[in-house]
């Protein structure tokens, strides 16, 4: 190992050095709509995995597509020596649409406007996936004892669906001894924090269906039901809009508070109320105390309704009574809870209370709960200590990344993260983007962590 390149001097200058090449690297796949959720994107997803296969194969690595039923996987190496302990590193390359009337650039054709690259994934997750990318580089010019692999998905973004199938099938070549997910926010700027748990996802969608097509509410109206409104009592029935308190019985049964000492390390994370409405450009919240912000962002489950589908939309009103209609809802869950028996409760509840309508169960993910002490969680602080100069904290996180469990239980080891995305880049917002700063700073981070993990593994 050549220790002389693995100093702060040494791999500020490889990032100088690199970054033309980075910002290239990141415009190809930024550039490449690989929309997940969209079906009209499917060959773009195609086109994303083999640019990345491609872009391995160009940097003196190897790598190859791991097709499952649904999109590839791509798994790219990096390997010294079948001597070496191997680490893995999961990032995904399918990203959000963008449809969003705010965006002020072409959200598939990455704009860089001085340190700052704009463009949908730029943050999520292609610029963290690039930044680790880069950081092996740098690992393997200072010869780190080290096998490095990639596992990139193009499926995070719905769930999922095809990982496990896809950890199964290839468990021989995903043998790793720990994985390190570049996938997390952190609480500001300048403020390094690594997730200790993560929030599950139950998907659901209610519909209700009452006649063949919509009908003149003069005519019907009064004796006719009314999907819409049937469907938006079912709702209020389960959930409180103004405070988030769920009325579903035994909903909250396994919540576990966080410890004291979890909300002491939450009191030094850095968290400011002022900070988390100014980076999400919030207006106002449900309660503007910073505690209970982040217990419930972080360890809190919620019920959210994200689209009611039905009726008439255009101006003004038209008086009909709608013949159909559709809620799209989900909940985060935390550690304790699962996917099954969540749904199971909504499911019973609906049935007694409002037995036509159709319960449609969507993605599940279940919440993960990791480890804040052993060689991987000093591996990251100590990355980021030496990345960015300043020691991380450890949160939790309040989004879902549904292959962290998948991988701890098919690949037997354990899953850290090392997240490089802030609040300010806006996940799934319009004007997503990434910068140069966390690009920098991520790859000497990144270079650390692999150099620390060859000597501790
Ligand atoms: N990177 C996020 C997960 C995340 C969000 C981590 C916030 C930390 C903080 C991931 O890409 C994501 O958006 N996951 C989705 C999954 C869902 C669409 C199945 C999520 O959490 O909604
Ligand atoms: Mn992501
Ligand atoms: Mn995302």
């Amino acid at each position: 190992m050549n220790e002389d390149r693995l100093t702060r001097a040494a791999l500020h200058a490889f990032a100088e050095l690199n970054r033309p090449l980075f910002e290239g690297e990141l415009r190809t796949l930024v550039d490449l709509p690989s929309v997940s959720s969209d079906p009209e994107r499917i060959r773009d997803i195609r086109l994303c995995a083999e640019a990345a296969v491609d872009l391995f194969l160009r940097h003196g690595g190897s790598a190859e597509l791991l097709e499952t039923s649904g999109n590839p996987l791509v798994l790219g190496r990096f390997d010294a020596d079948p001597g070496f302990p191997t680490v893995t590193v999961y990032n995904h390359l399918d990203v959000q649409p963008a449809n969003e009337p705010e965006w002020t650039t072409n959200p598939f054709h990455m704009e860089i406007q001085g340190d700052t690259y704009l463009g949908r994934g730029t943050t999520d997750d292609k610029g963290p996936a690039l930044t680790a990318f880069f950081g092996a580089l740098a690992a393997r010019e200072a010869q780190v004892p080290l096998n490095i692999h990639f596992l990139w998905e193009l499926e995070e973004e719905i769930g999922s669906p095809s990982f496990r199938e896809g950890l199964e099938r290839n468990r021989e070549a995903l043998r790793t001894s720990a994985v390190i997910v570049s996938d997390t926010i952190w609480i500001t700027r300048g403020r390094p924090s690594t997730p200790a748990g993560l929030r599950g996802l139950a998907g659901f969608r209610l519909t209700l269906e009452t006649a063949r097509h919509d009908l003149h509410s003069g005519v019907v109206g009064g004796a006719a039901r009314n999907p819409l409104a049937e469907l938006i009592t079912a709702v209020a029935d389960m959930l409180d809009g103004p405070t988030g308190r769920v009325k579903i019985p035994h909903f909250y049964r396994e919540v576990v508070p966080p410890s004291g000492k979890e909300r002491r390390e939450w009191d030094r994370s850095g968290f400011t109320v002022e900070q988390f409405k100014q980076d999400h450009h919030l207006l106002t919240l449900r309660t503007d105390r910073a505690r209970k912000v982040m217990k419930r962002v972080w360890a809190r489950p919620t019920m959210e309704v994200h689209g009611v589908v039905g009726g008439y939309t255009g101006p003004g009103i038209k008086t009909a009574v709608p013949a159909r209609a559709e809620v799209k809802m989900s909940c985060r869950l935390v550690p304790g809870m699962d996917v099954e028996t969540t749904l199971n409760r909504i499911r019973k509840f609906l049935a007694s209370h409002h037995p036509d309508v159709e319960f449609h169960a969507e993605h599940g993910l279940a919440p993960f709960m990791g480890r804040v002490t052993g060689p991987c969680a000093e591996a990251v602080k100590a990355a980021y200590a030496f990345g960015f100069g300043i020691p991380c904290c450890f949160t939790r996180e309040g989004g879902s990344i549904g292959a962290v469990s998948t991988m701890e239980e098919v690949l037997g080891c354990q899953v850290s993260f090392l997240g490089l995305s802030l609040p300010s880049h806006g996940y799934h917002a319009p004007n997503e983007n990434y910068d140069w700063e966390q690009a920098a700073g991520g790859m000497a981070a990144f270079s650390h962590f692999f150099m620390t993990m060859s000597s501790t593994l």
